[in-house]
């Protein structure tokens, strides 16, 4: 089946190179490309823009929302969940520039789940369907939890993942546990956060050489923070690496 990639960088590529490599046809939108035009076409729609860029694309696709696969790593659950029934791809890949490397399954969940598996494994990428939603809510929590270690507080330190893993490991786990504990509140299932801390260290061996981010802070530490002081749940750890950074 075709398929529509919306924002060919990073994650968009390895799809356009997935879909090109099982012979279907892919078409590519492109910043600046008017994104609605995709929802006229038939097949599935990968949204690979940043979370940043999201709010925007999301809202353009409302009509072809159950065709729309998005792939983000933050807490976009305000932007996404206006749109009705959606595909989530939580990628436990890192693509960056030339370097690509399969960190575990790829859960996927919604309509499209079976068909993006399929593209992904028939390319040698390592992705799953999962159907529970409790399991589905632990899969998102546990990617937030990486994404909020692996961006911010490596960036402040101006230092490697790996260097800050090793140095700061009490720091990481608590970071760990409050993005488990504010998610736990803020959808009512428990979330261990030892097996999203285990999950962190299990992922990131080949990637020490990461150096953090700040971009998209306020859908990641920004949105902890902000969930925590909703739900009643204490984010010191988050609060004074934000503080940092202003
Ligand atoms: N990279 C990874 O390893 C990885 C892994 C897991 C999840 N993710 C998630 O995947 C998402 C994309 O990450 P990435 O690393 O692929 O980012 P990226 O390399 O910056 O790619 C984003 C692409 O979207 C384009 N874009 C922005 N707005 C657009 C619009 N309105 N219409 C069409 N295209 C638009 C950008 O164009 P411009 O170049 O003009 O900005 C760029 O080509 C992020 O939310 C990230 O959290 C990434």
């Amino acid at each position: 089946m075709p398929i529509t990639v919306v924002g060919p960088g990073d994650v968009g590529s390895v799809f356009v190179r997935a879909a090109e490599g099982a012979g279907e046809g892919v078409r590519v939108v492109r910043r600046g490309d008017d994104v609605r035009t995709s929802s006229l076409r038939e097949g599935p729609i990968v949204v690979a823009v940043r979370e940043e860029d999201l709010a925007g694309v999301a809202g353009a696709l409302r009509s072809a929302a159950r065709r729309a696969v998005f792939v983000q790593n933050g807490y976009v659950e305000p932007i996404l969940e206006p749109l009705g029934e959606i595909t989530r791809g939580l990628l436990w890949f890192t693509a960056k520039g030339d370097f690509f490397h399969v960190l575990g399954p790829s859960p996927f969940f919604g309509p499209q789940a079976e068909s993006m598996v399929a593209l992904l494994t028939r390319s040698g990428i390592d992705a799953v369907v999962i159907d529970d939603p409790v399991d589905q809510v632990r899969e998102k929590a546990f990617k937030l939890a990486w994404s909020c270690v692996v961006g911010l507080p490596v960036a402040l330190r101006a230092t490697t993942l790996a260097a800050y893993l090793d140095q700061e490991r009490v720091e990481a786990a608590a970071l760990v546990d409050e993005v488990c504990s504010v998610l736990s509140a803020t959808w009512g299932i428990p979330i261990s956060a030892s097996d999203a801390y285990a999950r962190l260290l299990e992922t990131t061996g080949e990637l020490g050489w990461m150096t953090g981010s700040t971009k998209g802070l306020s859908m990641r530490n920004g949105a902890i923070a902000q969930l925590g002081r909703a739900h009643g749940v204490a984010t010191p750890v988050n609060d004074r690496l934000l503080a940092r950074l202003q």
